[in-house]
């Protein structure tokens, strides 16, 4: 949510920040704006996107040190004036934050009450104000920001430089966070690694409460108590490249049509086709302590959480344990009992969501086991959890995810292979599901093969004012995937229902004008998912069917049939179209696809 770049060497820096912001726009954009350090603070900043920004940024904007943000409005509606940076009244500091700063309002108060005048609505100009009381008598910057931030309660990443200190950049997280990059005689920051790869694989994760130093010759991190911490960098293995567009028409498109690949990769190396297990080294747990679980408690937000789903349901089936899946978002705040022999599973692609990053702190704090489901190597969440899977996906940019939700449920059927196996699936239970693994990369190409029809299919009923997805079971959280899809991107109003709850209340809302889209696999609720149709149909409903059979006309008015692999891990496959649906009604509806309207990628505010 937001992104930060800041840099400090020999090049020109309003070319890297603005390079850097535009790999971060996906993470926030309603504003962006940069400061460069050179005889004084130069500022430019706008609302709109950092195209809109470089628009503005004049040639001879020149100086080697400075720092950018772009903006997903929290407080205050996005405007040139909300935009980041935010300076001091004197224009000698200049800050850009992520996060919620909670007694901004108290803060601010005091502030201009001591002379200070605010030129914003923004919790962040705040920070500019309260570093510029104090920069003047600290011996350096970073005490200055220490001491400031001493008096600030709620979340952040910041960057800050002083016009009197042009060598450094000073940077802190408390919930929000912050990267280092380390190149040849430079430095760079950032919120995310996506700013820093073109430049460096070299980095550094803050951790909460630590505060670095920048310098074009190397950085200096502190702990809490402003003693020296040592850090190891570490070599990320994402490219450049991973964030082109790579000819497609949008990143949403070229993530939903990389999932033979990203399933491939996190399959990669995993399965042991002579005792047919899984291997998961991650999970730090041996077979005694895998087994010894009589609870799987998942939790995650939006579509991790469906994924979650899916996930309880295979352990549930293949391994027997009672698993259940939980917004994160809740989890955190209703002070959940935390059992020993529970084993807490948390997913996140960014592995930066404070929602669940918070849930996860509680567990740990209560003493729970918590294993991560985690693309982004080095997260905090990944460096949270006491062990867990990484899934390779590779980045996602566009803010819908795809490719991570498929190998999230893929990373959920090799957990629930581990833990069968070390209590009673049988070997050839475990031989099924190995090899349907196996399977799915090019079944997942044979999904992809359909996207014409479901092209078709979307500019059909992509001008429904409402539609309803509905499933059963393994097909529920499909389901809820792809009303989530959907309306995100499409801005298309869905809902979804188990299809056995329609009855229940939601049929009342079925006619022509609101089809249906139904998750109907060939598993042993067919009888009764075809009975559903039959009630939609009743009521004039329009039936969009996406399973592993054509139906009778009388039962829908259009179906998609996808592979068949085994009825566990159906859901996999049955949740594409659903992507290719949504992607092809906000392409014919004219919408933002990558960007759609007030959403980020990565919500690290609270
Ligand atoms: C939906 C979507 C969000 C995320 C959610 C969690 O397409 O992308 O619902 O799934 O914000 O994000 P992560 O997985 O990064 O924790």
């Amino acid at each position: 949510m937001c992104g930060i770049v800041a840099y400090v060497g020999p090049k020109d820096a309003a070319p890297i920040l603005l390079e850097g912001l535009a790999r971060l726009e996906y993470r926030g954009y309603d504003s962006a704006g940069l400061v460069i350090s050179n005889k004084g603070l130069k500022m430019r900043k706008v609302k709109g996107r950092v195209a809109d920004l470089a628009a503005v940024v004049p040639a001879r904007f020149k100086g080697t040190l400075g720092i950018g943000h772009t903006r997903w409005a929290t407080h205050g509606a996005p405007s040139d004036a909300n935009a980041h940076p935010h300076l001091s009244t004197d224009e000698r500091v200049a800050v850009v934050h992520n996060g919620v700063i909670e007694n901004a309002d108290e803060l601010r108060a005091k502030l201009e009450a001591d002379g200070a005048v605010f030129v914003s609505e923004t919790d962040t100009e705040v920070l500019a104000h309260l570093i510029a009381r104090t920069v003047e008598e600290s011996d350096s910057l970073e005490e200055a920001v220490r001491t400031a931030l001493k008096r600030v309660v709620g979340t952040y990443g910041i960057a800050v430089i002083d016009a009197r200190r042009p060598g450094e950049v000073v940077v802190a997280r408390n919930g929000s966070p912050i990267v280092l990059g380390i190149g040849e005689k430079e430095m760079f920051a950032a919120s995310d690694v996506a700013a820093l790869v073109r430049y460096t694989r070299q980095v550094v994760h803050l951790e909460d409460g630590e505060l670095a130093v920048l310098r074009a010759d190397g950085f200096t991190t502190f702990g809490g108590d402003a003693r020296e911490t040592a850090k190891e960098p570490l070599t990320v293995d994402w490219e450049a490249g991973h964030y082109d567009t790579g000819g497609y028409e949008h990143y949403l498109l070229k993530e939903i049509s990389e999932q033979p690949e990203t399933v491939a990769r996190t399959l990669r190396g995993r399965l042991d086709d002579r005792f047919h297990i899984a291997h998961l080294g991650g999970l730090n747990m041996d077979a005694r302590e895998s087994r010894s679980f009589r609870r799987v408690k998942i939790i995650g937000c939006g579509s991790a959480y469906y994924s979650g789903q899916i996930g309880a349901q295979l352990i549930e089936e293949l391994a027997r344990i009672p698993a259940d899946a939980e917004p994160a978002s809740e989890f955190r705040y209703r002070s959940p009992v935390v059992e020993p022999d529970t084993l807490y599973v948390a997913i996140s692609q960014s592995g930066e969501t404070y929602d669940t990053l918070a849930a996860v702190q509680e567990l740990k704090r209560k003493g729970g086991r918590v294993l991560g489901i985690v693309n982004t190597v080095g997260s905090a969440i990944a460096r949270e959890c006491d062990g867990g899977v990484y899934l390779h996906a590779g980045p996602e940019v566009s803010v819908a995810s795809t490719k991570a939700f498929t190998s999230t449920a893929v990373a959920f059927a090799l957990l629930a292979l581990h833990l069968g196996r070390v209590r009673d699936l049988s070997p050839a239970d475990g031989r099924r599901i190995c090899e349907g693994l196996r399977r799915l990369p090019r079944q997942i190409e044979e999904v992809l093969a359909l996207e014409p029809q479901i092209k078709e299919l979307a500019d059909k009923y992509a001008d429904a004012a409402s539609m309803m997805f509905v499933g059963r079971v393994r097909g529920y959280p499909v389901a809820r995937e792809g009303a989530q899809k959907l309306k995100e991107i499409s801005y298309v109003h869905a809902e979804a229902y188990p299809a056995s709850e329609l009855k229940h209340g939601p049929l009342a809302l079925i006619g022509p004008e609101t089809p249906t889209v139904a998750i109907v696999p060939d598993d042993e609720l067919l009888d009764k998912n075809l009975t559903t149709l039959g009630e939609i149909r009743a009521r004039g409903g329009r039936v969009l069917m996406v399973g592993h059979r054509t139906a009778d006309p009388k039962l829908a008015d259009d179906c998609v049939v996808v592979p068949r692999n085994e009825i566990e891990l159906d859901p996999i496959l049955l949740t594409i179209p659903l992507q290719l649906l949504a992607y092809h009604a906000a392409v014919a509806l004219g919408r933002d696809v990558d960007k759609p309207r007030n959403l980020a990628k990565s919500v690290t505010v609270e």
